[in-house]
């Protein structure tokens, strides 16, 4: 009999369903890890055919789950497979050599000094944004007002500054086609896609509507050389010289977009919140931006500190992916505990980075800690919020530089006013606030 790690009391039937059903399901776990320790196991569904998941928070589990050796894989887990399935094999879904090749193309569109030249397109988009945020006099909803403008970012970046009504298109579609992959990889009841139901009949619309949306610019000559879309046309694979297909295109501008902005939304959301709350943490932050002028560049960003600490801290807190999933291809051990093959592993970062023996304090918002050790120093494994081993995010340096930058511009041109301190959220895949976070931007 295999020793799996203990958990709580399971339902003869149902086994620990209720447990999957929270709208903050990082945070129900959170309190599963208190109970049970660092590894717990669940089962959904009745015993023998119930799905069983492994969930651990140790940074060496999670370093073996998510490392280059590791019994772990992507390939039948149900998450990566409906995201297959709606969205097509881009690099984040994608297996095997069609993911090596992927990633050999892509890399180099995603390196630091590559991320570096999107830096006045960010800039830009950046000082509009805030313009228009001071110039409102009024309550706005920071969780919309930081979507919308990282969606235009992202969409600037994918297809060349100024397609707005690109940006529209996907605002209208893009969270019926997310909330259409979870409830396909983790619904109770998940029916063909031809079902002749209306609310499956809308949801596979905005799936056809953000496919049209990509292949009409695809389709136009005139796809700016200088964006995302007309660089990976000119990419080849350094090892064979192969070019991406167009085809291989649109599924990869696809996951950039379910990727890259709503991760990024919520760490900058998160941030400038806390930023409200803490005046003290502001007020030292903004007095950084000032003294080393405009903050413009890749270079002039690597000189923010505390600014940098604000995001990472906040990314310690909510960790725009609260964790990620894999299924165990064989028999494995995690954590002393054994997982048998088909198993499914949890690797929860939210939880890590709560854990008291690594972060004293640790529900305390307190960027000094990353002024004092920067988040690429600390002990391996230990701050994941971009995840960990070959399959980690492509987007980091991206996605860090562009959080710096708003942060930067806000900072330097408003202070940012929090009207509440209730700062609930939602998690499945992604987290997210689950309130709008009114605020006020008053000019500095
Ligand atoms: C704050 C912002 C972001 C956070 C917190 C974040 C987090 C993550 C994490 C944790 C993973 C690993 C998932 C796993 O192991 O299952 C990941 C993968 C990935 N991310 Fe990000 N991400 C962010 C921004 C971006 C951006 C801006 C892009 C692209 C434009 C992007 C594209 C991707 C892709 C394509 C993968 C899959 C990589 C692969 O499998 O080779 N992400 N991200």
């Amino acid at each position: 009999m295999p020793r799996l790690a203990p958990g709580p009391r399971a339902n003869p039937l149902i086994g620990h369903l209720p447990l999957a059903t929270s709208s903050h399901i990082a945070g129900e776990w959170q309190r599963l890890h208190l109970d049970w320790g660092d590894t717990f196991s669940l089962r959904f569904g009745p015993p023998l055919i119930g799905r069983r998941l492994t969930v651990t928070r140790t940074p060496e589990a999670i370093g073996q789950i998510l490392g280059a050796r590791s019994p772990f894989t992507k390939t039948g887990h149900p998450f990566f497979e409906a995201f297959r399935d709606v969205l097509g094999t881009g690099l984040f879904s994608a297996y095997g050599e069609d993911w090596r090749f992927q990633r050999r193309v892509l890399s180099p569109l995603f390196t630091a000094k590559q991320s570096a030249a999107y830096a006045p397109l960010v800039r830009r988009r950046a000082e509009e944004a805030v313009a228009r945020w001071i110039a409102a006099e009024r309550p706005l909803s920071l969780r919309s007002e930081v979507l919308r403008l990282t969606l235009v970012i992202v969409t600037d970046l994918l297809f060349g500054a100024g397609r707005d009504d690109l940006a529209d298109r996907l605002e209208r579609h893009f969270q019926t086609v997310s909330a259409y992959i979870i409830e396909r990889a983790f619904g109770p009841l998940v029916l063909p896609r031809r079902t002749p139901l209306p609310h499956i009949r809308r949801q596979e619309r905005a799936v056809r509507e953000v496919y049209a949306l990509v292949d009409e610019v695809l389709a136009g000559a005139t796809a700016d050389e200088d964006s995302f879309i007309g660089r990976l046309r000119l990419a080849e694979d350094p090892d064979t010289g192969r070019r991406v297909t167009d085809a291989e295109i649109r599924d990869q501008v696809l996951v950039f977009v379910a990727a890259g902005h709503d991760t990024t939304a919520t760490a900058l959301t998160m941030a400038l919140q806390l930023l409200g709350m803490h005046p003290e943490v502001q007020s030292d932050a903004a007095d950084e931006v000032a003294a080393l002028g405009p903050v413009e560049t890749a270079e002039d960003a690597q000189r923010l500190r505390l600014t940098t600490a604000v995001m990472d801290e906040t990314m310690r807190l909510y960790p725009s992916a609260p964790g990620t999933g894999r299924r165990a291809a064989e028999d494995a051990v995690v954590d002393g505990w054994d997982v048998p093959a088909g198993t499914m592993a949890y690797t929860n970062f939210w939880s890590l980075h709560r854990h008291p023996d690594l972060y004293p304090h640790p529900e305390a918002f307190r960027p000094q800690r990353f002024v004092d050790v920067p988040a690429t120093d600390r002990p391996r494994h230990t701050y994941l919020p971009f995840g960990a081993g070959p399959r980690s995010c492509i987007g980091a340096h991206t996605a860090v530089l562009e959080m710096q930058l708003i942060l930067a511009t806000v900072l330097a041109r408003a202070e940012v006013v929090a009207l509440t301190r209730d700062t609930p959220v939602r998690s499945d895949i992604t987290l997210t606030p689950s309130v709008p976070l009114p605020v006020r931007f008053r000019r500095r």
